[in-house]
């Protein structure tokens, strides 16, 4: 490990759009699955053309598959890893190749999964840690959804399921009272909410015509649930890396998602998928959190922010530096890292977590420079508000 130069900055406002979802919320496939914490595909493609990026290229954050699924239209393959099975499902079923016979498929089993006895109601048991279900829907739509999930075992077809489920799960934020708040999950009773069984119809029929219309044949990019700080690639198999990690703002996935992760796999252990998760959030015990180990998040954070640092700011940092030094491992020399972030504010402190990723980058011999997309305006008790960076953090090996 080497000591670290300045950061240095270049303001590249014309990329801040991209670096939300929002140009995306209306781009066929893109768009299948709502996920606010994604980026957009023409931050992939800029960065592409920019670096002159060659596949594989590795999206270790993968999400909803942005990263993979722009590659796919840039001709370039690609790799992505994600802790949580709903990114996961979402993005692979974004990416794969799909032929006629296939859609034809879709529309029979469409058709059988909404039937049902009215006689009976769906065996489906809907487990979910912060409430229970049956609280988020009305009476129709909630056995609507559990007669679906039912039957969506009898389909035989694996890759005919997978598309069914990520069209039920996209339909949930329309037809409940759920409202993603931030990083908490609010039931909203006079929220206005769709007929289920008609936004699954139209779902499968857009999805459908999106694949008709704009799905290409590529290489289907290797996506599975992994860790990255854990990535399970040889040394330097990887061109270039696209990427953006949970930001330090308290937002626990297994939690927002909670409800879709639970629709999955009713069985699913939360509680041991979000041990694995990169710690952005604050979880029950984490008061215990031990400022020993990474000597040097340590000394980053103390010269920034004193001895009285966040506790959640010294897991994260130490978390992204294995992170950080995966990517590194698996990069080939030369290769390009982008990674997206967003600085925060926590306990009244501005933590410039561009900066310090930038540094640590910089310890495990990354050249990088700091691309400032846009500035939000976070809200600070007493001070009123604060501008926070959005960046893209450039490391070349
Ligand atoms: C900001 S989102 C990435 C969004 C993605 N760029 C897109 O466009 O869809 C961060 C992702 O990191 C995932 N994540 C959190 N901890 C992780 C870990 N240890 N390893 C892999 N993925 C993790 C979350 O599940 C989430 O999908």
């Amino acid at each position: 490990m080497c000591g670290s130069m300045e950061t240095i900055y270049r303001e590249r406002n014309e990329l801040g759009p991209y670096m939300t979802f929002q140009p995306d919320k209306k781009k066929p496939i893109f768009n299948w699955l709502y996920y606010k914490e994604a980026f957009s595909s023409n931050l992939v493609h800029s960065l592409v053309k920019e670096f002159d990026i060659t596949g594989p290229v590795l999206d270790p954050f993968v999400g909803v598959g942005t990263v993979p699924l722009a590659c796919k239209y840039d001709g370039i393959v690609s790799v992505g890893r994600d802790a949580s099975p709903l990114a996961v499902l979402a993005a692979t079923v974004k990416t794969r190749n799909y032929d006629d016979d296939f859609l034809k498929m879709v529309e029979s089993e469409a058709q059988k999964v909404l039937e049902y006895d009215k006689k009976r109601q769906p065996k489906f048991e809907w487990d979910f840690e912060l409430f229970n279900p049956i609280m988020a829907f009305p009476p129709r739509n909630f056995t609507t959804i559990r007669t679906i999930r039912e039957n969506l075992e009898y389909v035989d077809d694996a890759r005919v399921k997978d598309f069914l489920m990520v069209a039920l799960l996209s339909i949930l934020p329309q037809v409940s009272y759920v409202l993603k708040d931030g990083g908490v999950l609010k039931i909203v009773g006079n929220k206005r909410v769709g007929d289920a069984k008609a936004m699954f119809r139209k779902k499968i029929k857009r999805m459908l015509r999106d694949v008709r219309e704009y799905g290409i044949v590529y290489d289907e990019p290797d996506i599975q649930v992994g860790s990255a700080m854990n990535l399970e690639l040889a040394d330097g198999c990887i061109n270039g890396i696209i990427t953006s990690p949970p930001y330090l703002n308290n937002v626990d996935y297994t939690k927002i998602y909670g409800l879709e992760l639970s629709l999955i796999d009713p069985h699913i252990n939360v509680k041991q998928l979000r041990q694995g998760m990169v710690r952005s959030f604050l979880r029950k015990g984490s008061q215990h959190i031990e400022m020993r180990g990474d000597d040097r998040v340590y000394e980053l954070l103390t010269e920034r922010l004193g001895q009285n640092m966040p506790l959640i700011a010294y897991a994260y940092f130490s978390d992204m530096c294995r992170v950080i030094e995966e990517c590194t491992r698996v990069l080939r020399k030369g290769g390009v890292c982008a990674m997206v972030v967003g600085n925060a504010v926590l306990e009244r402190a501005n933590i410039e977590c561009d900066d310090i990723l930038a540094r640590l980058a910089q310890d495990y011999g990354m050249e990088t420079e700091v691309w400032v997309g846009s500035f939000r305006h976070a809200d600070v008790p007493v001070k009123g508000k604060l501008p926070v960076r959005e960046s893209c953090i450039i490391m070349r090996k």
